[in-house]
C-alpha cells in the first residue's frame, strides 16, 4: 500500500499507527527459513536440545480452555497467586479503573506547570514559551530516582504529539497535507516532545505531589535542548552538518518512547521512530519520498527515512534531508540525562547503536558489568543487548560513564533449538568490513540495522520493551506483526499474521546477563484463548479479564514479579478491551497466568510502568487518551478531535481536551503493592 492509502485508512485511528504501517517495508533480508530450520522443527530437535541443556519444561499451556468468570478464577488462584489483589473486570469506557483497595491518582497532566514561573495550561491559547515550561505530551517512559525516603526526581518521556486532539480546528494533519501546520504550531509540537525532569514528594497522607519550585525541574525538547555525542560515531563524517561541522553537537531528541534508569540514577531516553520527523520535497508519482539521489540512500531505505509524519522540515532545515542529509544519522540513539544536574548537557551514546530504540532497561551482570537490553521496534527487526567492558563501581557509576561507550553491542539470534546467541557488532569481525560498506566502528553503529542483517540476526515480531531481572532472566515483549507470512515464521516468532503478540523469556547462561549465549522460551502467546484461530496460549486458570493482546512495556517489582502494559492500537476493536496493566506469573504451576490490575480510559495506551524501590508506589503513564480506534467506541463513530474527543479524561471539563497523564498507584492505607 502507498502512503496516501494508509494515512487515510480509518483502520489506523492513531497517526503513529498509520506511519508504522506505512513504514512496514520488508527491508530486512533475514526472513526466509533454511532447510535446517524446517528439519529441526519437524523432528522436534528444539525440545530435545532444551532437555539436554537442563532447561525445565515449561508448565503446560492450553490454547482453548473454557473460560471461567473472574470471581471463580480469583477463588481458584488466590491460594497460589504471587499477586495479592482481586482482579479487575475488563471493559472500556471514558475513565480509568484500578483493582479494589488501591488508589490511582493523576499526578501530572499534559500542560501542567513544571517550573515556578510557568503559566497555567490554556489549551485555547498555547504558546511555545508556555509549553517549554509545562509537562509535555504523550508521556511514555517513567523513571524515578530517590532523593530521600519521601522525595525524588521523576523522569518522563514525551514520545509524540496528536495535533487533532491538541489544537482547536486542526484534525489529522497527515491526512490534510499539513495545511494547518503553521510555524507557531510546529514550535509548540516540538516543545511538547522530549522529556520532563521534575521533583515530586510524598505527603504525610501518602499522596504524591509535584514541587514546582525545585532546582532539578527541567524540560528537555527537540526545540532547544543542546546535546552531545559519545562513542564511535561521535565526530564521524556522517554525523556532520552545516550547522555542526564537528559532528559533536545536536539540538534535541525525538520520539522518546521507553527508556531506563542506570544503576547510578541517570535517565536514559530511547529515540524510537525518529525517521518520521524528516522531510523531503523529492517525491515519486505516488507522492512517496524518493531518496534514490541521496548519498545516504541505502541507509535511509533501511531506516525508513524520511517518514514525513510531521511538517517540521518545512520550517527547520535540520529536519529536511534535501538540505541536511546527515541529520537523520544524529537520531535513533540512546540519550543519557543527569536528573541531578539541570545544567548537564545530555549525551547521545552512539556505542549503543542506532535503530528505533524502544527502551533501554539496565541491569548489573553477575560479574559486575552494565548490561542494557533494547529492542528495535519495527516489524522484522531485532533484539539487542549492550555489555560494558568494565564493571560498575564508584568510579564508573557516574553520568557520562565510559560504561556506556566502552563495551560491545550484541544482536540476538534465537535458534530453533531453544538457544540464543548474542552476536557482536564489532568492526573488522565477520562481514563487518570495508568491503561490505563499514569503514569503521562508527559506520557499524550508524548502520546498526545493516550490520545486524549481515550477522544473521532473527527478525522479530516488533520487539518492544525488554526487562532484565537480576537472576540472568530477561523478558522480551513482541507486540504483534500482522505482516509475517506463513513461510516467514520461526520458532521464536511462531505465528503468521500475529495480531496479538507474545512474550519471550531468556535465561542467560550461568545466570549472567553478560553471557553471549543462553536459552529462550515463549512465556505466553497473547490474544483470546477461546478463539482457536488466534492460537493463544495462557495458563488455563487465566480468566476472561486476565488475557491480553499486544504486550508493550513491562516492569519487574521488588519481589521479582513481572507486570505488563499493553498497546493494542486499533486492534482493541478485536479484543473489545481497553489497554491496561496485567500481573503475569512466571514461576510455578501458575506460570503464564495473567490478572488485570489497571485499565486505561478509551483510546489510551498504557506506558511506564515503574515501581519505586520500596514497592509502595507504582507510576503509570496513560498515553494519547481518546485517540486509538475510537471510531469503534460505543456511541462514538468517528475519530477524536479537539472539539469532540471520545473522552475528556482526566478533567472531564467542557472545552478541555483529553490530556495524557502520569498516574500514581498506591495501596489504600499504605504498604507494598499486591503483596
Ligand atoms: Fe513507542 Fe514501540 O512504542
Ligand atoms: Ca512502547
Amino acid at each position: 500500500m502507498d502512503r496516501k492509502t494508509i494515512v487515510n485508512d480509518p483502520e489506523y485511528g492513531n497517526k503513529a499507527e498509520a506511519f508504522e504501517a506505512f513504514d512496514d517495508i520488508p527491508t530486512n533480508p533475514n526472513l526466509s527459513n533454511t532447510i535446517g530450520d524446517v528439519i529441526n522443527r519437524r523432528y522436534g530437535r528444539r525440545d530435545m536440545l532444551r532437555g539436554a541443556l537442563g532447561v525445565t519444561a515449561a508448565t503446560a499451556l492450553f490454547g482453548t480452555s473454557a473460560l471461567i468468570s473472574p470471581k471463580q478464577a480469583a477463588a481458584q488462584t488466590a491460594a497460589n497467586s504471587r499477586y495479592n489483589f482481586d482482579e479487575l473486570t475488563w471493559g472500556n469506557d471514558i475513565n480509568h479503573h484500578i483493582a479494589d483497595g488501591y488508589n490511582a491518582d493523576v499526578l501530572l497532566r499534559w500542560g501542567d506547570p513544571i517550573t515556578a514561573d510557568a503559566p497555567e495550561f490554556d489549551p485555547q491559547n498555547q504558546t511555545v514559551e508556555a509549553q517549554l515550561k509545562q509537562f509535555g505530551y504523550n508521556n511514555d517512559y517513567v523513571g524515578y530516582t530517590a532523593l530521600d525516603e519521601n522525595r525524588g526526581i521523576l523522569c518522563v518521556n514525551h514520545e509524540y504529539t496528536n495535533e487533532e486532539v491538541m489544537f482547536p480546528g486542526l484534525g489529522r494533519q497527515d491526512r490534510a497535507g499539513f495545511e494547518g501546520m503553521t510555524k507557531e504550531i510546529v514550535d509548540i509540537e516540538m516543545a511538547a516532545h522530549g522529556g520532563t525532569v521534575v521533583e515530586i514528594q510524598k505527603g504525610s497522607d501518602g499522596k504524591w505531589s509535584v514541587n514546582r519550585n525545585s532546582w532539578y525541574n527541567r524540560r528537555i525538547s527537540p526545540f532547544d535542548t543542546e546535546m552531545t555525542f559519545s562513542g564511535p560515531a561521535a565526530g564521524h563524517d556522517r554525523m556532520k552538518t552545516n550547522a555542526d561541522p564537528t559532528g559533536l553537537a545536536v539540538i534535541g531528541t525525538i520520539n522518546n518512547c521507553a527508556g531506563g534508569m542506570t544503576p547510578w540514577g541517570t535517565y536514559l531516553m530511547a529515540e524510537e521512530n525518529f525517521h518520521g520527523y524528516f522531510w523531503t520535497d523529492v517525491v515519486d508519482a505516488d507522492g512517496d519520498p524518493d531518496v534514490s539521489a541521496q548519498p545516504e540512500a541505502v541507509s535511509m531505505r533501511r531506516y525508513g527515512v524520511p517518514g514525513r509524519w510531521y511538517a517540521w522540515g518545512q520550517y527547520y532545515d535540520r529536519f529536511n534531508i534535501d538540505k541536511e542529509p546527515n541529520e537523520p544519522n544524529r537520531f535513533g540513539w540512546i540519550v543519557e540525562v543527569d536528573p541531578r544536574d539541570p545544567t548537564a548537557t545530555p549525551i547521545k551514546h552512539t556505542a549503543l547503536g542506532r535503530f528505533r530504540h524502544e527502551g533501554a532497561e539496565t541491569t548489573v551482570s553477575s560479574d559486575g558489568r552494565l548490561v542494557i537490553y533494547s529492542g528495535d521496534d519495527n516489524r522484522f527487526d531485532y533484539q539487542y543487548k549492550w555489555v560494558s567492558r568494565n564493571v560498575v563501581n564508584e568510579e564508573t557509576a557516574v553520568f557520562g560513564s565510559s560504561l556506556l561507550s566502552d563495551g560491545t553491542l550484541y544482536v540476538a539470534r534465537f535458534n530453533e533449538d531453544g538457544t540464543i546467541d548474542w552476536l557482536p557488532l564489532r568492526h573488522g569481525e565477520g562481514p563487518l568490513t570495508a568491503e561490505n560498506g563499514f569503514k569503521d566502528q562508527g559506520d557499524v553503529m550508524i548502520d546498526t540495522r545493516l550490520a545486524a542483517d549481515l550477522l544473521g540476526a532473527t527478525p522479530m515480531d516488533r520487539p518492544e520493551d525488554a526487562q532484565p531481572r537480576g537472576d540472568g532472566t530477561a523478558y522480551i515483549m513482541l507486540t504483534n506483526n500482522t505482516r509475517r507470512q506463513a513461510d516467514q515464521v520461526n520458532a521464536a516468532n511462531p505465528r503468521a499474521e500475529s495480531a496479538f503478540g507474545h512474550i519471550i523469556e531468556i535465561k542467560e547462561e550461568g545466570g549472567n546477563h553478560a553471557a553471549t549465549r543462553g536459552t529462550w522460551d515463549i512465556l505466553v502467546k497473547c490474544g483470546d484463548p477461546t478463539v482457536a484461530e488466534v492460537g493463544a496460549e495462557w495458563n488455563p486458570e487465566t480468566s476472561e479479564s486476565g488475557w491480553f493482546g499486544s504486550p508493550d512495556n513491562c516492569a519487574i517489582d521488588a519481589d521479582g514479579r513481572l507486570w505488563i502494559s499493553t498497546d493494542q492500537g486499533s486492534n482493541w476493536g478485536r479484543t473489545g478491551k481497553s489497554d491496561g496493566l496485567y500481573a503475569l506469573e512466571t514461576e510455578g504451576d501458575l506460570r503464564g497466568h495473567s490478572k488485570l490490575f489497571f485499565r486505561c480510559p478509551v483510546g489510551g495506551e498504557l506506558c511506564g510502568p515503574y515501581f519505586t524501590d520500596d514497592a509502595e508506589t507504582l507510576f503509570l503513564a496513560v498515553q494519547h487518551p481518546g485517540t486509538d480506534g475510537t471510531k469503534d467506541f460505543e456511541g462514538f463513530e468517528r475519530d477524536s478531535t479537539f472539539e469532540d474527543p471520545a473522552t475528556r479524561w482526566p478533567d472531564f471539563q467542557d472545552g478541555m481536551p483529553p490530556r495524557p497523564s502520569v498516574v500514581v498507584v498506591t495501596k489504600q492505607g499504605g504498604g507494598k503493592i499486591a503483596v
